[in-house]
């Protein structure tokens, strides 16, 4: 077999990745970059998005800070994109409260990051024909839409479900333009986002012990999940959500 023969290759593509100042988003384009992409970094902290986009292998990348909790940081990212070959929507933000505490304006305020954004970015993008036909979408969602796996947990859970939901109605809608839509369900990942649980050292011990294989995930074992559903390797998979947890939901 030749040696250049590689169907998970990115090589040729644009990519935007939303969520790129931190964590799996960050990773996810640094590990694209390698495979070949030429990737659009966006996140709201100009300082780490500037430390994502020196990581970036290759030429071509560019950075946009954005809000994407506002109407103007969406319509700017999108004018700013060139037409893509993929779209990771990647930013979100977790939130463990009681079930007293859940009132409309907390729903509201995680649903706006990790719902309403990513679903009118990619609105916005196919309307402004930025998806290119052949492309993919990627939504990084949970496993906490569909499993228990934190008390407290039901906001950002019900937020996620809403996501693998709307990845299956949008599939199925952009198949006429060839553009596939999947997500990577992940279980926990060591990123900043777990800290905000404040899980004392033994209940992260006791909850590690949990996963069939004994750790959390890294950023890379979602990065890699992205990448083959961007890639033509996975050219006939769409509508589907991807399981990363090392085994937890098993
Ligand atoms: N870590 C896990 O265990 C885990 C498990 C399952 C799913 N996920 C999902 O993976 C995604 C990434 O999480 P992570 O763990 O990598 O967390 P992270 O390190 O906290 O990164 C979150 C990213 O989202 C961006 N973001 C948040 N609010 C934003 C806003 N209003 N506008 C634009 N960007 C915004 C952040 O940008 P700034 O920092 O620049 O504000 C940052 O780049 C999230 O959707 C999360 O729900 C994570």
């Amino acid at each position: 077999m030749a040696t250049s023969y590689n169907p998970f290759s990115l090589e040729g593509k644009t990519m935007l990745v939303t969520g790129a100042s931190s964590g799996i988003g960050q990773t996810a384009a640094v590990e694209l970059a390698k495979l070949g992409a030429k990737v659009v970094v966006t996140g709201r902290d100009v300082a780490r998005l500037q430390e994502t986009l020196d990581r970036l292998e290759g030429e071509g990348h560019v950075q946009v800070a954005a809000d994407l909790t506002s109407a103007d940081g969406i319509g700017a990212l999108v004018e700013a994109c060139p037409v893509l070959d993929g779209v990771v929507l990647c930013a979100g933000r977790g939130l463990l409260l009681p079930l007293q505490f859940c009132d409309g304006d907390k729903f509201r305020e995680v649903f706006d990051i990790n719902f309403f954004s990513p679903v009118e970015t990619l609105r916005l993008l196919t309307k402004k024909k930025k998806v290119q036909k052949g492309g993919a979408v990627v939504f990084v969602s949970s496993v906490g839409g569909t499993e228990i796996f934190a008390t407290g947990n039901a906001i950002y859970g019900t937020s996620k479900a809403a996501l693998s939901s709307a990845v299956r109605f949008y599939a199925n809608e952009l198949a006429a333009r060839k553009i596939r839509v999947n997500s990577v369900n992940p279980g926990r990942v060591n990123t900043k986002l777990i800290r905000s649980g404040k899980l004392s050292e033994e209940q992260e011990q006791a909850d590690i012990a949990k996963y069939p294989l004994k750790r959390y995930g890294e950023p890379e074992d979602i990065a890699h999940g992205i990448a083959y559903l961007l890639s033509d390797a996975s050219s006939w998979v769409t509508g589907q959500s991807l399981v990363i947890d090392g085994g937890l939901t098993i």
